[in-house]
């Protein structure tokens, strides 16, 4: 019985030390043979449009890989629900990043944009308190009242057009073919841009009417000086945020989002379009004087003869 036992041991031993040497043996094989090594890779449908987000969407991670300044997290307590409205095309997302690197909070947003949510905005589709802000491109009376405050972005309307039409054809920093606007004998495009320019000045006009606090950003004011207008709009949002993480916001203030420009060999606004455009241009322009210079909306907007709403009243606009 106890040699028995013996050999049982022994034999158990013998087949535990094989064991181990065969798997020191694979892991020396395959730590040098470098056709044993396989990086990860994504699922296939992970894989992210041609031309839309880079390099973050083959790495596949949900912005783990971003440079933020600091961790991301919710915004507790909850402040009050802010919409970031903008037509499409005018900085939206831009802003949205830099404000989640400023102050450590994500952004949310009325849409579930998957390509963003892995990208850096888990937050997607989240529309409350809990985010520093909100993204809409909607408008009209029922979005505006699930928000008690505002920051309307407005960008000049044919660049804003003709980035939205690249990122339709292209992604978010991707670009239409130049053969887009051609097509179907140029009818495409110009559908686009009287659709675009209507949908643009309504988005504008109808967001003054906002009851609520509201603040208003230039586009181009925040590309001819950042440091300023983040500072306006982080006082507006009533956020104090450190020195550190402002400076870190304005070196990083590039992210991936930016579409490389590319300009076109050709105009490709007809002198018909020009006019169209150019005519929204005056009346929202006009609208956003009178506003600003402390008109009331309704009058203003009536004297437009735009559009007529009962909501219209006196209220604090900033910019
Ligand atoms: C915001 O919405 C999310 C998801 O619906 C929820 O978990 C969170 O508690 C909400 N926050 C507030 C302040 O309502
Ligand atoms: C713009 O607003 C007008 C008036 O409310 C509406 O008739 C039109 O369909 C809107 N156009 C777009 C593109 O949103
Ligand atoms: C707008 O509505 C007011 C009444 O609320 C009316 O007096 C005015 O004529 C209307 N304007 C237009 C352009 O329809």
């Amino acid at each position: 019985m106890r040699r028995w036992w013996r050999w049982v041991a022994c034999a158990g031993g013998w087949i535990a030390l094989t064991y181990t040497f065969f798997l020191g043996f694979v892991t020396i094989v395959s730590l040098t043979d470098p056709s044993l090594i396989r990086t990860y890779q994504p699922p296939l449908d992970n894989m992210a449009p041609r031309g839309s987000w880079g390099w973050t969407s083959r790495r596949g991670g949900r912005g783990a890989r971003l440079p933020w300044c600091q961790p991301l997290h919710w915004r507790e307590p909850p402040g009050p629900a802010t919409a970031l409205v903008s037509f499409p095309g005018s900085g939206n997302t831009w802003i949205r990043y830099l404000l989640q690197q400023v102050t450590g909070y994500y952004s949310g947003s009325v849409y579930k944009d998957y390509a963003l949510m892995k990208n850096g905005f888990p937050a997607e589709s989240i529309s409350n308190g809990s985010v520093v802000v909100v993204k809409t491109h909607e408008w009209g009376p029922e979005i505006r009242k699930s928000f008690s405050r505002a920051i309307l972005v407005m960008r000049d309307p044919y660049l804003a057009i003709q980035a939205e039409f690249n990122r339709q054809s292209g992604g978010h920093i991707g670009h239409a073919q130049p053969d887009k606007y051609t097509r179907d004998g140029g009818h495409y495009w110009e559908k686009f841009v009287t659709n675009k320019a209507l949908a643009w000045m309504n988005t504008t006009l109808d967001w003054l009417k906002f009851s609520g606090p509201l603040h208003l950003v230039f586009y181009e004011d925040l590309l001819d000086n950042l440091p300023e207008e983040m500072r306006r709009i982080l006082e507006f949002l009533d956020l104090e945020v450190t020195e550190n993480n402002f400076d870190c916001m304005i070196r990083h203030q590039d992210g991936i989002y930016k579409r490389r420009r590319r300009p076109l060999n050709f105009d490709p606004f007809t002198p018909k379009l020009r006019k169209f455009v150019d005519k929204c241009k005056r009346l929202v322009d006009q609208a956003v004087r009178e506003v600003l210079a402390g008109g009331d909306v309704k009058l203003v907007l009536n004297n437009l003869k735009y559009s007529n709403d009962s909501n219209g009243n006196q209220k604090s606009v900033t910019r």
